[in-house]
């Protein structure tokens, strides 16, 4: 058997898989033709019950992980739901990433987020600026328990010699995005209330906060793209920003969306709403050197998602 071929029957549990990111991490893998792809939807494995967790890897017994499932929310759910959003991330990561040493698991991806770095920390963020200032307190409690699972790899490889690493993605966006205004973040949430008011012929829309705050976007298929190659080659400590390494204001990406949705009315900022951290680039120079660059164009994604939803609304 080829050392392809001998990688492609490689066992990769990708937990979290009918999420958006699991899911176009499956999609890759399978695009790529790997042949033992592992996934338990929550019914069948309720990844925050860690007997459940531990049986599992022990039967299964998963070479490579990929842990994209997690608790996930926009600004409101966030702020609103501040104990399970730290409970609920705090044991999905522990036991996973307990059990995959337990079970000696090859290697190992976290999936972290970009608001684990401070409020205001200098941009664009480098991954030194981790704990170097308070973080932004709408979503505190998520931003903690992300911390903790970097931590939990970092201390796994230095106390186990586990190959446990961790990837940091900026805001993304794509297919099984989360449309419910409730809970979404906020490119969703405006392609959403933009098309509605186009289709209900309404002549304003009301978007949240004052639409000042700059915003990084990354398609997720791009994403997965990166969660692959760096499963593939890189074995480093340090975790690994995922962006695109270029920002625009909120306002601008609402006017995008209206001129992608056709919807010709007047935007009406709710200045009364909170508008989180000021301003959040990614600096992706880590990964860039590390041989993957983001290649879907924003405009380009916004229009491919656009035609994917607009009918589900
Ligand atoms: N979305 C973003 O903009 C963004 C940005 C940066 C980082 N990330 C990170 O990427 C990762 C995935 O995010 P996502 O956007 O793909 O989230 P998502 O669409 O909400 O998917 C999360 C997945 O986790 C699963 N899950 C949650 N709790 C579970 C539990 N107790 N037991 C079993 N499964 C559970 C969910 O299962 P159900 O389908 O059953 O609910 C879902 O499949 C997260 O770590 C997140 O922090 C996301």
């Amino acid at each position: 058997m080829s050392e392809i071929q001998r990688e492609l029957e490689t066992k990769v549990y990708v937990a979290g898989h009918r999420g958006m990111v699991g899911s176009a991490i499956v999609r890759k893998l399978q695009n790529e033709g790997f042949k033992n792809i592992l996934t338990r939807t929550r019914s069948e494995l309720d990844l925050t019950n860690q007997q459940a967790v531990f049986d599992f890897f022990k039967e299964e017994k998963p070479q490579h992980v990929y842990l994209a499932a997690a608790k996930v929310g926009g600004i409101h759910a966030n702020n609103v739901y501040r104990a399970q959003f730290l409970y609920e991330n705090l044991m999905i990561e522990a036991n996973i990433i307990h059990a995959a040493w337990l079970h000696g698991v090859e290697k190992l991806l976290f999936l972290g987020s970009s608001c684990i770095y401070p409020k205001m920390a200098e941009q664009p963020l480098v991954e030194e600026a981790l704990l170097t200032g308070p973080l932004e307190p709408t979503n505190e409690p998520y931003a903690i328990a992300k911390i903790a699972g970097i931590k939990l790899c970092e201390t796994y490889r230095h106390q186990y010699g586990a190959n446990f690493i961790s990837a940091m993605p900026t805001n993304l966006y794509g297919p099984g995005d989360n449309y419910d205004l409730e809970t979404s973040h906020v490119l969703p949430a405006l392609l959403r209330k933009i098309h509605t008011a186009k289709v209900n012929g309404e002549d304003e829309v009301h978007l949240w906060g004052t639409g000042s705050p700059q915003r990084e976007f990354l398609h997720v298929d791009d994403l997965a793209i990166a969660c692959v190659h760096l499963m593939d080659t890189y074995d480093g400590e340090d975790w690994v920003n995922v962006g695109t390494g270029v920002d625009l204001s909120i306002r601008a990406l609402a006017e995008m969306i209206c001129e992608v949705v056709g919807y010709t009315g007047r935007l009406a900022w709710d200045t009364s709403k909170p508008d989180g951290t000021p301003r959040k680039l990614m600096d992706v120079s880590r990964i860039n050197a590390l041989g993957w660059k983001a290649q879907i164009e924003l405009r380009d994604g916004i229009e491919r998602v656009y035609s994917e939803v607009k009918d589900t609304f």
